[in-house]
């Protein structure tokens, strides 16, 4: 049985939760119609300083292995990345109930990949991708307005700036917290194993 809400994607009934493949899992919940845009997903990479650092991202598209998101080169993230391939991202929808947070290795993404998520972009984000530079982020608003209508007119099709980077994040935990109005709320833990097989568990919300 499928469920779905709005705001959300789809759902498999309670007696098939533990034993999907938990990344068809997260497609089901992070795809859906009613988003005009990716849906935004909490980020946690490792700082230079060994200290933990959060931001949200957009969830750009997930596939059989992993989600990805897409960033510009020149971005904090971008050099913790480098220097400590490993993150966790977290997304919530309160009203249906549901959580999902995974941690896991991160890669840079295939250009295609990157290529395929700039197109659907949005317009404005396609524009941002490009003019969203320290030099423009010092400038005066009016000016950093005027620049911004200039490289809109000036562009038709846009290219991906040489900086657009995507990374995919491959998860080595998944954990998928399903509320329940009328009792506790629950957990499924699916661990990736040594040959690739997911071990699940189950924990209290
Ligand atoms: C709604 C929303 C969506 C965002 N989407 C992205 C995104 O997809 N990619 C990105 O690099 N930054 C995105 N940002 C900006 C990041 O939160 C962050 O400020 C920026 O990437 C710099 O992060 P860093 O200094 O840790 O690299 C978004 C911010 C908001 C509020």
């Amino acid at each position: 049985m499928i469920t779905s809400t709005t705001d959300f994607g789809t759902d498999c009934a309670p007696e098939d939760q533990e034993d999907i493949d938990p990344m068809t899992l997260v497609g089901m919940w992070t795809r859906t119609a009613a988003l005009t845009a990716p849906p935004l997903m909490s980020l946690a990479t490792v700082g230079l300083d060994g200290y933990p650092r959060v931001r949200h991202v957009l969830l750009s598209e997930s596939d059989a292995t992993a989600v990805y998101f897409h960033t510009d080169s020149r971005s904090q993230k971008a050099a913790q990345i480098a220097q400590a391939p490993r993150g966790a991202c977290a997304l919530a929808w309160p009203a249906a109930g549901r959580q999902l947070v995974m941690h896991g290795d991160l890669r840079v993404a295939e250009p295609e990949q990157a290529l395929r998520s700039y197109r659907e972009r949005s317009r404005y984000l396609q524009i941002l991708a490009w003019r969203n530079d320290s030099d423009l982020a010092h400038r005066p608003p009016a000016e950093r307005r005027r620049a911004w209508a200039r490289f809109d007119a000036e562009n038709d099709e846009l290219d991906p700036p040489p900086t657009w980077v995507g990374y995919a994040l491959i998860p080595r935990e998944i954990i998928l917290w399903r509320g329940d109005p009328d009792g506790p709320s629950r957990r499924i833990a699916f661990r990736c194993n040594d040959s690739g097989a997911w071990n699940t568990e189950v924990l209290p919300g």
